[in-house]
């Protein structure tokens, strides 16, 4: 064998296979992303008004919203598609939702959205929630 030759499967072989496990290669199993890691249902009566909306959104909406979640892949898409920065795929980063669009949104569906009925979000609920996505306004 050439010397060339060897020398580049010296290389080779010294190069670290890419593993899909990243740093966490060795330290255990890699952390669950975050729209598996959703926030606990708030305590408190669900009727109530003043629950915390960021919780709510993490437990409500969470499994499709938080980043990781197919409607955040599916948004960044669009949000890209539409000249807007990725971090906008997430609805927690928006400033140019309403609340009313919000809820409009969460009552009827939109495309892939599917609609949310009254007992997986009380009316209760969806405000405080639309009250934290909703930085646009009423
Ligand atoms: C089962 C998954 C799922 C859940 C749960 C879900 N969504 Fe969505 N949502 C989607 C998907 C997917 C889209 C993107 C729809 C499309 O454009 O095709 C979306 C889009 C939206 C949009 C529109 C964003 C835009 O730019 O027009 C809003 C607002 C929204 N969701 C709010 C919520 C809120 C608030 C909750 C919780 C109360 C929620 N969603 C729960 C899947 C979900």
């Amino acid at each position: 064998m050439k010397r060339a030759t060897i020398a580049a499967l010296l290389a080779l072989a010294a190069c670290k296979p890419a593993s899909p496990e990243g740093d966490q290669a060795g330290k255990g199993p890699p952390a669950p992303p975050p729209y598996m890691m959703r926030a606990e249902m708030p305590a408190g009566d669900r009727l109530a008004s003043g629950r915390d909306g960021a919780a709510l959104f993490s437990n409500r909406c969470g499994s499709c919203h938080l980043a990781g979640g197919m409607a955040s892949n599916m948004l960044t898409k669009q949000m890209v598609l539409a000249g807007r920065p990725p971090s906008d795929g997430l609805l927690a980063n928006r400033t140019d939702l309403t609340q009313s669009y919000v809820k409009a949104v969460v009552r009827n569906g939109k495309v892939a959205m599917p609609r949310l009925s009254r007992v997986e979000v009380t009316d209760a609920e969806l405000d405080a929630i639309a009250g934290y996505i909703g930085k646009a306004g009423k």
